[in-house]
């Protein structure tokens, strides 16, 4: 029979999303209400091999929904990718009596949470990232706001591009995917959307494009190009000189990372939290939450990490009528 659950712990791993304080302190709330002890793991996998463990009480987890980052920290830790680092973090574990981990991270630190489950430590994992990159769920912790704080952004620089009369280039996070672009480009009306997925690297065509569209009276072109394309800098020079318009770059970098999260990411990620306990104290591992046609739903590790996600063929042909 299983070993009973009586402490358990929570760490955020890779980087950090918004909303991720909301899932640690469903994870602390929860843990405590049925019944056990809670300690959280600053900085990640290093934070572990560390043994940088801190108990935690209902009341260290007050005033946090509200805040951006992760009260935890984050790391990314190489010697976890090691077989030796991961034997040494769950015995790290055995320890400090920690019977099982809530692993907050994207698909990285899945492979992490896995491999502490086969060196005999329960593990859930709870899908944080911005990029919407996890195939496994249609949400993950972080994305609603840093969509939304870019779309703010974007309106922004779009406001002075007018007025100007010049071309944007407006840079968004994801590096290998292309969610954020394909939200921003539609939500902010975009003239061209650049994702690593799909963009076809034929500049002439986009330049093209902003040629005809200057012909038709357009004040501004938009184009949204994700990090994973990138040379955003360099593009707008070879775009200024082909076209004569006066084009500039604007890289929105880590500020769609930070600040507080929305309504749905303190939600989503609060009833998440609340859920990796519970299937934990169910006599789950190795497994990961998310959130499908929705539900909020638990799938094997292995089998999350062997699902594959595109972009969606009908939302991205809409994006290019629109
Ligand atoms: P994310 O979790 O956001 O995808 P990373 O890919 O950087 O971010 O992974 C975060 C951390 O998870 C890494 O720094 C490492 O400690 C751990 N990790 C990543 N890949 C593996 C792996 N294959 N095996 C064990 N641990 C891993
Ligand atoms: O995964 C989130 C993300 O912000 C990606 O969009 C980006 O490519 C990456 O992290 C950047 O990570 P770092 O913290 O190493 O700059």
């Amino acid at each position: 029979m299983a070993k009973e659950i009586k402490t358990i712990a929570v760490l955020t791993s890779g980087g950090d999303a918004p909303g991720m304080n909301a899932a640690i302190r469903a994870v602390v709330r929860t843990g405590i209400a049925r019944g056990l002890k809670v300690k959280g793991i600053r900085k990640g996998y290093q934070g572990l091999l560390n043994e940088d463990i801190i108990d935690l009480e209902a009341r260290d987890v007050s005033d946090i929904i509200q805040r951006g980052g992760t009260i935890l920290g984050t790391a990314r830790c190489l010697e976890f990718k090691q077989a030796e680092g991961q034997k040494k973090g769950a015995d790290i574990c055995r320890k400090h009596g920690i019977d099982g981990i809530v692993v907050i991270g994207g698909d990285g630190s899945y492979r992490g949470a896995q491999a502490l489950s086969r060196n005999g430590i329960n593990t859930i994992g709870l899908p944080g990232t911005i990029d919407l990159d996890i195939a496994c769920t249609e949400y993950t912790i972080g994305f609603d706001t840093a969509v939304n704080t870019a779309m703010q952004a974007i309106d922004r620089v779009k406001d002075t591009s007018s007025s100007h009369e010049r071309c944007s280039i407006i840079e968004v996070m994801g590096r290998d995917a292309g969610y954020i672009a394909l939200w921003c480009g539609i939500a902010n009306g975009a003239e061209d959307i650049l994702l690593p997925e799909k963009y076809d690297y034929d500049e002439q065509r986009i330049i093209n494009n902003i040629i005809e569209n200057r012909k038709k009276g357009k004040s501004h072109h938009i184009i949204i190009n994700a990090e994973g394309i990138g040379h955003s800098v360099s593009m707008a020079r070879r775009i200024e000189a082909a076209t004569g318009i006066e084009t500039r770059a604007t890289i929105l970098g880590y500020m769609q990372r930070g600040g507080s999260p929305s309504a749905m990411d303190r939600y989503y990620a609060s009833i998440m939290g609340a859920y990796a306990v519970d299937i934990m104290l169910k006599g789950m591992t190795n497994r990961v939450v998310g959130y499908k046609k929705g539900e909020f739903v638990d799938y094997d590790i292995e089998e999350a990490l062997n699902m594959t996600k595109s972009i969606n063929e009908y939302q991205y042909e809409v994006s290019k009528i629109l």
